[in-house]
């Protein structure tokens, strides 16, 4: 689909801000639920290491994406929530999305990133259910992934992740 991935192409990827807050909600509200929008604000405004990325288009957001720190293995992060808005997807802007991200997390010194996702969808970025084994969770299983950012960063680990509060709060709105 040649012409949608010229659209990905002409999509801005950046951090977001303050000034972004508004439409990060109206975003995830559209995308998934208000209840949903509310839970992922505490989130965002957790600790200053989170990375917050959006897509926009002519200085439309239409895409977001965040990664919170977790505790467990060295410098780890969770993917969590990442929507695009529904008139703009299958155009490869959540691909370019995942992958601004990721590079910028690397960037920032962190080692492996945690998803609870659709397989097919992120194993296109290297996330491995394998990779994941390591971690000591409930919801072990196909769906739970882990890359690592840094070649052996989880080689090493065996032990639980310790999610903060308002993540496991916008994973249990997500999976209802
Ligand atoms: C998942 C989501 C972020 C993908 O964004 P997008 O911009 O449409 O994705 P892209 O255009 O980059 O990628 C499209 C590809 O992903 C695949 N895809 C899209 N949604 C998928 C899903 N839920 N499961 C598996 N594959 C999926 C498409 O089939 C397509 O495959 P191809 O590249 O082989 O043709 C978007 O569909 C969305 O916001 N969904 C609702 C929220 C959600 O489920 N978020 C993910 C969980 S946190």
């Amino acid at each position: 689909m040649p012409e949608a991935k010229g659209i990905a192409a002409k999509a801005h990827y950046r951090e977001t801000g303050p000034a972004d807050r508004a439409a990060i909600r109206a975003l995830q509200a559209e995308v998934y639920s208000s209840a949903i929008a509310a839970v992922s604000e505490a989130l965002i405004s957790g600790p200053a290491e989170t990375l917050s990325l959006a897509a926009d288009i002519d200085g439309s957001l239409i895409g977001h994406i965040l990664l919170t720190p977790v505790a467990g293995p060295d410098r780890a992060l969770a993917l969590a929530p990442h929507a695009i808005l529904p008139a703009w997807r299958d155009m490869q802007i959540g691909t370019e999305l995942v992958r601004h991200a990721l590079r910028l997390a690397r960037q920032r010194g962190w080692r492996s990133v945690f998803v609870y996702g659709q397989p097919d969808y992120y194993r296109r970025f290297g996330f491995k259910s394998r990779t994941a084994d390591c971690a000591d969770v409930t919801w072990q299983g196909d769906r739970f992934l882990a890359l690592e950012l840094e070649e052996g960063a989880l080689s090493a680990y065996r032990g639980p992740l310790d999610y903060p509060e308002a993540y496991l709060a916008v994973a249990r709105a997500i999976s209802g």
